[in-house]
C-alpha cells in the first residue's frame, strides 16, 4: 500500500511538473488534452471563455505582445517594447522616453510613427495544401519554409475574401515543428497608434541593465497606448478624424493581488525556441553563434557606453541600439553559462540515441541516420561558421565599408577593357553611391570603433584564411585612398588608371574579403543552412513520433498560450528568492554614483507619505514585481499574466538570468518569469503620473 501510494505520488509529481512549462499552440488545445491540464492545474473558466481571451491580445510593433485593457482601444505592453518607438520621437527638448508622458485627456495622446498593432483574425492548418505545392516545384525543406515560397501560396488563397472586407487584413503561412506542419494566420493591423502613458525611464527601467535579466526586480516595465481606426473601426493611416478603436471584448484587471501557488497564465507571441535540437545542433549554436556575438559584443558595448558619455545628444543618439545589444549580449552569455551548467549537449545527445534506436526499430532509414548526418554537418564546418560570425560582427561592421562589391567589381572591369563609355558610367554610380554613404556617418568615429572591434576578430577567428584576411589599415584609408573624400575620387575618376586603381586599400581589402567571406564562407553558410532544414525536419518528426505529437511546437511569433503559478526559486546552494518584491526595496538598491539606480524624487515622495492610492496590498504596502512559473521567451515581453478567472494580475517583462537555457530546454525549478504586479502599474499612471482619465475605461475587480 505504501509502495503504491509512492508511486502514485511520483507520477502525479512527474505530471504537475510536465504541465507547467509550454509554450500551447491553441490549434492543437484538443489533440494534446490541454484543457484538462490547465483544469488540474487551476483553471476556472471553461475552454469557450479561454479562447475567447485570444482576441483581446496582439502584436505590438511586430516584435512584442500587448492586451486590450479598454472597449475604446487602450492597450498595455511593455516600456521596453514601445522604447525604439518612443525614442524615436524623442529630442532633446521634449525626451518622452527619459522624462516620460502622461497624457491628461484624449486629446493629449499622441501619434506614434510607424508604430502597429495587430490582432489575429483566423487561423487554418495548410499543411497538405504547402506540401503538394512543394511536390509540384520541386521544393526542398528549406525552400518551401522560405519567406518567398511561403509568401507565393498565401497570395493564391482567395478563400478568405470575407476577411479582406475588414479592411488591413493579410495572410502569412507559418511553419510549425520544422517544416513538417503549416498554418495560414490572418491578422489584421492598425496603423494609427497613439502613446497615452510612458513612465520615465529612471522608474520604467529602474536598475538598468545591471537589474535586466536579474531577480529580485523593482521596476513596473510597461506602457499604454491607444489603437484608433476611422469611424467604421477599419485600419487606416494616421488621421485627425480616426476615432478610438470599439472592441466587444477586453480584459477585466483584478486588485486582489494573488498568493504564492496560484495558477497564472500568459498568452502572447513568443518569437523563437529551439527546443528540439540535436548535440550537434545546439553545440553549433552555443559555439558558433552566441560565443561570437558575445565576444563581439562585449567590447563594443564598453566602446559604446564612453561615446555615450561624450554628450547627451549622443547619449539620445546611441541609446536605443545600446540597450538592444546590451539585451542581447546579456542573455547569450548567461545562456552559454546555463547551457554549460545544466549539460544540456549530454542531455540532447541521450535524446539522440534513443531517436537513433527508434528509427533502426521502426525500419525508418531516414531517422536512423540523421542524428549521424548532424554530426558530420557540424564537424566539417564548425569553425568556417564561427568565423563567419565574427566577421560580421567585427570586420564586416566597418563603415567604410559600404561600397557595393559588385560595383568596385564592374568598374575594375571597365578599366581592364579600357572601356572608356563604360569607364564613365560605372564612375558615375560609383561616385553616386558614395556620397550617399559617406553621408550619414561620422569617419572618425568609425575608426574608433573599429580599432576596438578589429584585435577581437584578429585574435579569435579560427582559419588560416581568415587570419590572412586584409585588415584595412585605417590610416592607408583615410589619408592614402583614392575614397579618402569626394573631391579625391572625382579626381581620380577624371583620369584614372588600373595600376593606381589595384593598390588602393578599398580595392585590395575587396578583393581579400571576396576570396575568403564571399567565396568560400558564404557558400559553406548557404549549405549547411539547406542541409540544415532538411535533416532538422527529419529529426523533429522523429521526436515528435516517439512522443505521440503530444509537446508543443517551438516559438514563431504566433499566439500562445503558458500556464503555471506564481512560484519563489533557489538559485543556488542556500540562497532562496520570494516570490515578490515591494517598492521599498528599490530604496536598497539606490546609487547615488550609477544612474541606473538613480530614484526618481517623485516616487520617493509618495513612498515617504505612503500614498499608494487603493493600490496597496491588504497590509498596506505597495507590492512591485512578481514572479511566475511561465514559460516565455522574447516576443512575450508586453503579455498578459491572468488569473485563474483571466482577470489580469500582471504585465509580463523579463526572464532570470539562471535559466537563459531556457530557449532550449524548460527547466521547471530554475525558469522564472517576471512580471511587474498590476497594482504598481496603476499606481504609477494613476497617483504618480496623473493619467486618471483612463481609470473609467478599465473593468477593474476589487
Ligand atoms: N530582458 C528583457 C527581454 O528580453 C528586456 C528588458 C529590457 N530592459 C533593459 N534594461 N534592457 O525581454
Amino acid at each position: 500500500m505504501h509502495r503504491l501510494f509512492t508511486l502514485f505520488a511520483a507520477l502525479l509529481m512527474a505530471c504537475a511538473t510536465y504541465a507547467d512549462g509550454g509554450m500551447w499552440w491553441l490549434q492543437l488545445m484538443e489533440q494534446q488534452h490541454l484543457a484538462d491540464s490547465l483544469r488540474a492545474a487551476g483553471l476556472r473558466m471553461n475552454n469557450d471563455e479561454l479562447l475567447r481571451l485570444r482576441d483581446c491580445v496582439g502584436q505590438f510593433g511586430g516584435g512584442c505582445t500587448a492586451e486590450v485593457i479598454s472597449h475604446d482601444g487602450l492597450i498595455m505592453t511593455n516600456n521596453h517594447c514601445g522604447y525604439s518607438f518612443v525614442h524615436a520621437m524623442s529630442t532633446l527638448e521634449q525626451n518622452y522616453l527619459k522624462d516620460g508622458y502622461f497624457a491628461k485627456s484624449r486629446e493629449e495622446e499622441i501619434q506614434v510613427p510607424r508604430l502597429t498593432f495587430s490582432f489575429v483574425v483566423d487561423i487554418e492548418e495548410v499543411t497538405e495544401e504547402v506540401k503538394a505545392e512543394a511536390k509540384r516545384q520541386e521544393a526542398d525543406a528549406y525552400t518551401m519554409q522560405s519567406r518567398r515560397f511561403l509568401r507565393s501560396i498565401a497570395e493564391k488563397m482567395q478563400r478568405k475574401t470575407e476577411l479582406k472586407a475588414m479592411g488591413g487584413v493579410s495572410a502569412e503561412i507559418v511553419s510549425f515543428y520544422g517544416g513538417n506542419r503549416f498554418y495560414a494566420i490572418y491578422t489584421q493591423t492598425f496603423r494609427d497608434v497613439r502613446l497615452v502613458v510612458n513612465p520615465p525611464l529612471n522608474v520604467a527601467q529602474f536598475g538598468g541593465d545591471g537589474d535586466n535579466w536579474v531577480w529580485p526586480r523593482h521596476n513596473p516595465d510597461f506602457a499604454i497606448f491607444r489603437v484608433y481606426a476611422t469611424s467604421e473601426g477599419k485600419p487606416a493611416d494616421y488621421s485627425q478624424t480616426n476615432v478610438p478603436l470599439h472592441r466587444d471584448r477586453c480584459l477585466p484587471i483584478s486588485l486582489k493581488g494573488y498568493e504564492e501557488g496560484d495558477f497564472s497564465m500568459i498568452m502572447g507571441f513568443p518569437g523563437s525556441t529551439s527546443r528540439y535540437l540535436s548535440a550537434s545542433q545546439l553545440k553549433h549554436e552555443m559555439e558558433n553563434v552566441y560565443r561570437p556575438i558575445v565576444l563581439a559584443g562585449e567590447p563594443q558595448l564598453e566602446w559604446e557606453r564612453d561615446q555615450m558619455e561624450l554628450s547627451d545628444s549622443m547619449r539620445l543618439a546611441m541609446q536605443d541600439d545600446h540597450m538592444g545589444l546590451q539585451n542581447t549580449v546579456k542573455n547569450f552569455g548567461g545562456a552559454l553559462k546555463a547551457v554549460e551548467r545544466t549539460r544540456l549537449v549530454d542531455e540532447r545527445r541521450a535524446a539522440d540515441e534513443a531517436l537513433t534506436r527508434y528509427g533502426r526499430e521502426k525500419g525508418d532509414k531516414e531517422l536512423a541516420s540523421v542524428v549521424q548526418k548532424l554530426d558530420e554537418l557540424y564537424a566539417t564546418s564548425a569553425d568556417t561558421l564561427f568565423d563567419f560570425m565574427l566577421y560580421y560582427r567585427t570586420l564586416g561592421t566597418d563603415e567604410e565599408r559600404r561600397l557595393p562589391g559588385e560595383l568596385l567589381d564592374a568598374y575594375y572591369e571597365a578599366l581592364r577593357k579600357g572601356d572608356i563609355n563604360l569607364r564613365a558610367q560605372v564612375g558615375d554610380t560609383l561616385l553616386k553611391y558614395f556620397e550617399a554613404s559617406i553621408s550619414g556617418f561620422d569617419r572618425g568615429q568609425n575608426a574608433s570603433r573599429m580599432a576596438v572591434l578589429l584585435p577581437i576578430w584578429a585574435d579569435n577567428c579560427r582559419l588560416e584564411s581568415s587570419k590572412n584576411l586584409l585588415i584595412a589599415n585605417f590610416e592607408g584609408i583615410m589619408y592614402q585612398s583614392i575614397f579618402r573624400s569626394k573631391d579625391t575620387l572625382k579626381e581620380f575618376l577624371r583620369k584614372p588608371t588600373i595600376e593606381r586603381w589595384v593598390e588602393d586599400p578599398i580595392w585590395v581589402q575587396h578583393i581579400s574579403e571576396k576570396t575568403t567571406i564571399r567565396e568560400k564562407y558564404l557558400p559553406c553558410y548557404m549549405r549547411v543552412g539547406r542541409q540544415e532544414a532538411e535533416l532538422s525536419r527529419t529529426y523533429q518528426r522523429g521526436l515528435m513520433e516517439m512522443n505521440g505529437w503530444s509537446t508543443p511546437p517551438d516559438a514563431n511569433f504566433t499566439q500562445r498560450l503558458t500556464y503555471g503559478h506564481v512560484k519563489a526559486y533557489s538559485p543556488r546552494d542556500a540562497v532562496h528568492y520570494d516570490y515578490r518584491t515591494f517598492l521599498g526595496g528599490m530604496f536598497e538598491k539606490e546609487s547615488k554614483t550609477d544612474p541606473d539606480y538613480a530614484v526618481n524624487p517623485r516616487v520617493r515622495e509618495l513612498y515617504d507619505a505612503r500614498q499608494f492610492g487603493t493600490y496597496a496590498n491588504k497590509e498596506g504596502r505597495m507590492q512591485t514585481d512578481f514572479l511566475t512559473d511561465n514559460d516565455i521567451t522574447g516576443g512575450n515581453s508586453g503579455s498578459p499574466v491572468l488569473n485563474a478567472r483571466g482577470e489580469i494580475i500582471g504585465v509580463a517583462f523579463d526572464g532570470n538570468i539562471e535559466s537563459l537555457s531556457s530557449d532550449f530546454k524548460y527547466d521547471p525549478q530554475m525558469q522564472r518569469c517576471i512580471n511587474a504586479d498590476i497594482r504598481y502599474v496603476l499606481w504609477t499612471l494613476d497617483t504618480f503620473g496623473g493619467s486618471s482619465y483612463i481609470l473609467p475605461e478599465l473593468d477593474l475587480r476589487r
